[in-house]
């Protein structure tokens, strides 16, 4: 394969630069814009902008096109619906797409128990559904979350949010209810490793003494966690840690919830991250790589939980639209049929053994970490402080955009590099993109004084 990366202009080009000036004038501020590129064409991991320049694109949509840009199959599968029906609106007349789907991630996710599906349109509306079927069920109000958590942007799933600029800014008051534990951050806990190397956080009487400053066990509802923070910072949980925590919520009639919304769907090397924990969660919310681009978010769980709501609870006027439910039948086929999870470990060893060749000699990467290939690097001013560098995280992503790459940043302080590329991308495209990283990284690094 030739090159994939081709600059027709610089990045962005002129064509980009009059459509962000148009943006501008028709869009408001508070919709971010990472790249100031404009998109005309996507195909498996490479964008084209309105310049003709084509990009490798290692942020997939933010986690959501794990089998591809228009992946083939899932394009033949939205053009057959469409045929049919593009929405009909399934609380008024029910269609087999919405309920196929809705057996397949009861198949598909952890536990052979019986379950049930409900499908929604985003992430962050499948939150704010898990937490009201958990209060439903349990009959409590609060909600656990954790501090670095990312669940969305509306207002309950803001509220259970962490970081606060931008996501929170000027939005109050937020939703009541709401307690944070801190997360197993090892590689930012002052208090480090105990002596048997496990993390601190990890013990029954360490989670009496954090619930006895917030909250009463029994007053809660439902604890959600991310098992690698996605926007946090691809920080994976220590499986002691998950295992504490399960024991926990079992103890105490707490609703276990996963945001696997984007971990899901292959992207640790496992079809879920629960699998490397053997965890088994009372409700797994997914969204992103579930319909392959199409917008579309899920809530899976228990059948006695997920009954709990009256009827009429649930649900919307959009919610598991036929297209997108024909889509992800598709996705979950080509999961299946094209062995995407091991795919995804090996493309997560190949591009950890990079990064970790390039911390060998670079005392700014403080850490090199994630399951599968949900890896990140994360940026400090000084290995022993670990003051975070976001100055230098944005120089390598505009470095490497300006060379044809493009990168997401993510962490509570932005001194995170992700990488969320297909993971049916070819290893010459992800080299290429590397090997546009390993310049990036060079050409950020500040001369010295
Ligand atoms: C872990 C996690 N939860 C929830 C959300 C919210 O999803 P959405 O943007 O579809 O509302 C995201 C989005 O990035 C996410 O990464």
């Amino acid at each position: 394969m030739g090159r994939v990366i081709e600059l027709k202009t610089a990045v962005p080009g002129p064509a980009s630069d009059a459509l962000m000036a148009r943006r501008a004038r028709a869009v408001p501020r508070g919709v971010p814009s990472v790249t100031p590129l404009a998109v005309i064409q996507a195909d498996g991991a490479v964008l084209t902008d309105a310049d003709g320049n084509r990009l490798i694109d290692f942020a997939g949509g933010i986690g959501v096109v794990n089998v591809g840009h228009r992946n083939p199959r899932v394009v033949a599968a939205v053009r057959a619906q469409l045929d049919h029906f593009a929405h009909v609106c399934f609380p008024v007349v029910s269609y087999e797409p919405y309920i196929a789907l809705a057996e397949r991630l009861n198949a598909v996710t952890p536990g052979t128990h019986d379950k049930r599906t409900v499908l929604v349109n985003s992430g962050a509306e499948a939150i704010e559904n898990a937490v009201k079927i958990a209060r439903a069920h349990t009959g409590r109000q609060a909600v656990v979350c954790f501090e670095h958590a990312f669940h969305g942007r509306t207002n309950l799933a803001m509220a259970m949010t962490s970081k606060v600029r931008p996501y929170k800014t000027g939005f109050g008051p937020f939703a009541p209810e709401i307690y944070r534990l801190p997360y197993p951050y090892c590689y930012r806990c002052s208090a480090g490793r105990t002596a048997d190397g496990s993390c601190c956080l990890a013990s029954p009487e360490r989670f009496a003494q954090l619930f006895a400053a917030i909250v009463d066990p029994a007053a809660v509802a439902a604890i959600v966690i991310e098992l690698e923070l996605g926007e946090g910072g691809f920080v994976p949980a220590p499986p002691e840690y998950v295992r504490a925590l399960s024991a926990f919520a079992q103890a105490n009639g707490i609703v276990l919830v996963a945001d696997e919304i984007q971990t899901g769907f292959g992207r640790t090397g496992a079809m879920f991250a629960c699998e490397h924990y053997e965890l088994v969660p009372d409700m797994i919310v997914t969204a992103k790589s579930l319909a392959g681009g199409l917008p579309l978010a899920a809530v899976t769980g228990r059948a006695e939980i997920m009954e709990s709501p009256v009827a009429g609870g649930l649900g919307g006027t959009y919610g598991g639209n036929p297209l997108a439910c024909a889509a992800a039948l598709a996705v979950l086929d080509v999961m299946a049929e094209d062995m995407v999870v091991e795919r995804a470990a090996a493309l997560g060893a190949r591009i950890k053994r990079r990064f970790c060749s390039w911390a060998d000699t670079d005392a700014g990467i403080g850490d090199v970490r994630g399951l599968g290939a949900m890896v990140a690097m994360e940026f400090v001013q000084d290995r022993t402080t670990k003051a975070p560098d976001n100055a230098r995280v944005s120089r390598i992503v505009t470095a490497a955009l300006s060379r044809g790459l493009i990168l997401l940043s993510a962490g509570t302080y932005g001194n995170v590099i992700r990488v969320l590329v297909p993971l049916t991308a070819p290893d010459a495209v992800v080299d290429e993109g590397l090997d546009v990283m390993a310049e990036a990284l060079s050409a950020s690094r500040l001369a010295p004084h």
